[in-house]
């Protein structure tokens, strides 16, 4: 097993979660089977992130790209999600774990929206970890959308041009109510972002792995986060300046609490 330390979790988590087709195509099941395991998959992963004490766990669950498959792989991932939205409600409200989604929410069908608002209002006050799942979800499509709303709140007088700052686009960025990625895992052998938290994912550590998701598990996410632990991150400046970027990202942060 992969030794993490406990002392230093990434705070924010984000998955690619790819390689469903593959393993079924490898098992000559079909594709929605590896999108069942795939869920087993999710739950594992969910339950490590949370003993871990990841405060944040975000998972690409259904990109905007994804609307061109099939209909019938569509409707069997939508349904996937409301089953597990079924399922995972006590272990969601006994492990104090808080739902999130971000994305094009209203291009899901009316009945999973709903699952998706009820539990989330249910699991509001979990204070353990926030999952978020991106569904309908695309970057360049989050920042779109926001640059939209920006433009909206700059004729409306609600904000002046020159206050759009860094911080003000991170209020206009679902993705950005849990903070950046700090760590960026993609399963499945690709080595891309595919539009996946495009401005959150900066200055995150990326790590791909061959592993189909299926197969993912508690084990493999300690060996991300072991991997991830070894990496010394820089945020653009010399090593021995690391420290001082940690602290002045700190007290940016606290500036914007308060
Ligand atoms: C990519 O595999 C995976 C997806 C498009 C969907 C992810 C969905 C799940 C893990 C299932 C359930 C999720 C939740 C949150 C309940 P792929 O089909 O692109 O694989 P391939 O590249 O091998 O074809």
């Amino acid at each position: 097993m992969a030794l993490v330390d406990v002392s230093r979790i990434p705070q924010h988590v984000a998955i690619i979660m790819d390689g469903n087709g593959r393993w079924a195509q490898a098992q000559s099941k079909p594709r929605t089977a590896g999108h069942e395991r795939g869920a087993d998959a999710v739950r594992a992963t969910m339950r490590a992130a949370r003993r871990l004490g990841i405060p944040s766990l975000t998972l690409y669950a259904f990109s905007e790209q994804n609307w061109d498959r099939p209909e019938g792989e569509i409707n069997a991932l939508v349904d996937l999600l409301c089953e597990c939205l079924v399922s995972e409600r006590n272990e969601l409200l006994d492990n104090e774990i808080r739902l999130s989604a971000i994305g094009r929410l209203h291009k899901l069908p009316q009945h999973a929206q709903n699952r998706l608002l009820e539990l989330s209002a249910e699991t509001k006050s979990c204070k353990g970890m926030t999952l978020t799942l991106a569904l309908s979800y695309g970057g360049r499509e989050e920042l779109t959308d926001a640059a939209r709303a920006l433009a909206s709140a700059a004729r409306d007088g609600e904000i002046k041009p020159d206050e759009i700052d860094e911080a003000a686009i991170d209020r206009f960025l679902p993705s950005m109510d849990v903070g950046p990625v700090d760590l960026l895992i993609r399963t499945g052998g690709e080595r891309r972002i595919s539009n996946f938290l495009l401005w959150g994912s900066a200055y995150a550590e990326l790590y791909f792995t061959d592993e189909l998701w299926p197969d993912f598990g508690a084990n493999s996410l300690y060996c991300a986060i072991g991997d991830f632990q070894g990496r010394q991150r820089r945020f653009g400046l010399l090593p021995e300046l690391e420290q001082d970027a940690t602290a002045r990202k700190a007290s940016r942060e606290l500036e914007r609490a308060v």
